[in-house]
């Protein structure tokens, strides 16, 4: 089979389209042909090497993908071959087949096609397990959300509006920030020309935020901690702070490593506020909880609640391009790789 390979740690000239060996289902396991790849933040962190748990290259990446099955391992009893599928496949999704445990398989309901089920999942249940379990988001809470037009962040800002929350949206661009208004931001912050702590502290009359949604960490988090209010809830999911353009500096990753709070536990008592961090890729084992949290991000869809975005789609043969695009920070909503 053809795989995109990480063939060492770097810039995205290091993702090589290979022949590779196809996988064969084992026990509890089943075969899928892929049909559609979603890319996600996480695959730039792992080909830089900054992924936390990932293997030394070569290794093929990729977490997110649809297809179909093609073959069922033993001790598979709900699937079978045919069946049309989202899978979170733990790495290997870079690739024109993949053999994923059954427990990270979900149903692709009849009204998506492959592009809009391989762009669903991560960005929602990241948005869902920030924002409402992690979050407790409310109607009425000031929610702050960073990279306000990426994957993640406009599939928050859609959950926060359905909430009737007001939305603090942060981004690079003016374009990006016009996007985040058409998914029901109300102030936009374009972090380049504006400080976002003095802009909210101004905006709220020193109140501050009651929900921060954080994936860039390090300055970010800093500030962003202080502006939080009495019974906020900060959400620290990501460390985009410490990528570059295209690969990454050791200097950069400690200037923003020192850059983050220091936190003690017992000085959260007198502000009444609280710190959850969280990595969905480590929570696989959770797989009746992603599944019930999914069942409803699916339902929200299914009533135009929710309505992802596809920003960009590339051929499997461009995929390195589509990861230099998703590192240049210009990539708006979710970018799909289709396979024939
Ligand atoms: N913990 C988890 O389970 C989990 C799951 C999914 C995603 N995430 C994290 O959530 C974030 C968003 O993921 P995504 O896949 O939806 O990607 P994305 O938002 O579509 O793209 C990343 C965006 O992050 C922003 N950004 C801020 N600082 C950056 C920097 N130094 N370098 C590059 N980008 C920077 C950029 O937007 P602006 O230029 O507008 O700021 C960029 O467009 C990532 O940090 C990712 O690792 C975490």
């Amino acid at each position: 089979m053809k795989a995109a390979v990480v063939t060492k740690f770097g810039s995205p000239s290091v993702l090589k389209i290979q022949d590779w060996p196809e996988p064969a289902p084992q026990q509890g396991e089943v075969k899928i042909r892929i049909k559609a790849i979603g890319l996600n933040f996480a695959d730039v962190m792992a080909r830089l090497g900054l992924y936390p748990g990932i293997p030394k290259p070569p290794f093929i990446p990729g977490i997110e993908v649809s297809g179909i099955i093609t073959k069922v391992g033993e001790n598979v009893r709900k699937w079978r071959r045919g069946d049309r599928v989202i899978a979170f496949t733990h790495l290997g999704g870079y690739a024109e087949c993949a053999v994923v445990k059954q427990e990270q398989l979900f149903s692709l309901p009849k009204r998506m096609n492959f592009e809009e089920g391989a762009a669903f999942s991560v960005a929602y249940l990241t948005a869902y397990h920030g924002l409402l379990t992690l979050g407790h988001a409310h109607k009425g809470d000031k929610l702050l959300i960073h990279a306000a037009a990426g994957g993640v962040g406009i599939a928050a800002t859609q959950m926060a509006k359905h909430l009737g929350a007001e939305v603090f949206a942060t981004a690079s661009t003016s374009e990006k920030l016009e996007i985040a208004r058409a998914h029901g931001a109300t102030h936009l912050i374009n972090y380049q020309q504006e400080d976002f702590e003095e802009v909210i502290r101004e905006k709220t009359d020193g109140y501050g935020i009651d929900v921060v949604l954080d994936s860039v960490g390090g300055t970010v988090f800093k500030k962003g901690w202080k502006i939080l209010a009495p019974m906020g809830r900060y959400v620290l999911f990501g460390f985009s702070a410490i990528t570059g353009k295209r690969t990454y500096s050791k200097i950069k990753v400690l200037r923003e490593m020192i850059a983050a709070p220091i936190l003690f536990p017992h000085t959260l008592l007198s502000r009444n506020v609280s710190l959850s961090c969280f990595n969905l890729y480590f929570l696989m084992k959770k797989s009746e909880y992603l599944r019930n949290s999914l069942r409803l991000v699916l339902d929200w869809q299914a009533n135009g609640i929710l309505k992802p975005v596809i920003g960009a789609r590339y051929p499997f043969s461009k995929i390195a391009e589509a990861q230099a695009y998703m590192q240049s920070r210009k990539s708006i909503g979710k970018i799909v790789i289709t396979l024939d």
